[in-house]
């Protein structure tokens, strides 16, 4: 297969396993071309690509910005705190005054759960989602599998176990089509207070006990409690949390084996994952931040492929 069977990349639950394999194969390419002295290519000089960030972000803005140059595409970013939108200025009147300026491709952040489905109804652009509300992170679940694929080879036939505040993640639902659709095994642990009553439905188990779960998994994904998505609490303490879901460098230790820790970040050190395990050697938080140059890369070409046909 040579190219996406997608115009956008809306969610993981739209593309397939072909995809992820063709994406992966261009972001080997590009991670080899990115760690050369000269780490720019040419391939995209007649496109014009537009970052939208309705909700703030550090990983994701940067990596598509800096995976869009690299590509020598121009690009325009457009962040809602600074913007019209303060002023009552709409989603779709935004983004049309934005592509009457020429531009072929939209990357949107939005708090708003379908707000790229939605957008892709009423534009021609082609649109990735950097994340929208608590529905789908798709770019960070591809760069997460890619780092799984890098340090243990192959991502079919892993345990996965992706630990904390499953209801408020789109971090965990994207990873869950990701990893189910390449054939790994996926767990998910947490407080039952933060576990969508249909988890079990998507093909995934809960386990409620974090250390049977460390002791099952080869990669433990450590999600960050989203505090500004709760209006009520979940559980007790963030003292509570800790004991109960947090890891640390001794019970990382009491295992009989030694598994990968990965976090989407931002991390709340000390909360989620204390400082000595997110430093350590068995964690690939950066490998995971420096992979999002390359798969972004990667899914911006493909898509740019589609609109230069
Ligand atoms: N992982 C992630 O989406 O981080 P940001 O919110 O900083 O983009």
């Amino acid at each position: 297969m040579s190219e996406l069977s997608v115009k956008h990349l809306l969610g993981i639950k739209y593309i397939t396993k072909e995809d992820i394999e063709l994406i992966f194969k261009t972001a080997d390419h590009f991670k080899e071309v990115i760690n050369r002295p000269i780490k720019k290519v040419p391939s995209l000089r007649d496109i014009t690509i537009a970052n939208l960030f309705f909700e703030n972000s550090t990983r994701t803005k940067l990596s598509f910005e800096l995976a869009e140059k690299r590509l020598s595409a121009d690009v325009i970013n457009f962040s809602a705190a600074a913007s019209s939108v303060k002023k009552g200025e709409t989603l779709i009147d935004t983004v049309n005054n934005i592509l009457s300026m020429k531009v072929d491709m939209v990357v949107m952040r939005h708090p708003n759960p379908g707000a790229g489905v939605f957008l892709s109804k009423h534009i021609n652009a082609s649109i990735v989602n950097a994340g929208d509300g608590a529905h789908e992170h798709p770019t960070q679940a591809l760069l997460d599998s890619f780092s799984i694929r890098e340090r243990l080879g192959e991502v079919a036939g892993k345990n996965v176990v992706i630990v904390g505040d499953i209801l408020h993640s789109r971090v965990a639902l994207s990873n869950i089509y990701a990893l189910k659709l390449q054939g790994a095994n996926v767990k998910v642990c947490g407080p039952k207070t933060l576990m969508p009553k249909y988890i079990e439905s998507l093909g995934v188990e809960v386990e409620l006990d974090l250390r049977k779960a460390l002791q099952w998994c080869d990669v433990a994904n450590m999600l960050r409690v989203q505090n500004e998505r709760m209006d009520i609490s979940y559980f007790p303490s963030t003292r509570e949390y800790t004991q109960q879901y947090g890891v640390n460098k001794a019970l990382l230790e009491s295992l009989d084996k030694e598994i990968v820790i990965m976090h989407p970040g931002p991390i709340n050190r000390g909360v989620e994952i204390t400082s000595d395990v997110a430093d350590s050697g068995q964690a690939i938080i950066l490998d995971q931040v420096e992979n999002g140059v390359a798969v972004r890369m990667a899914i911006i070409y493909l898509l740019a492929s589609k609109i230069k046909q």
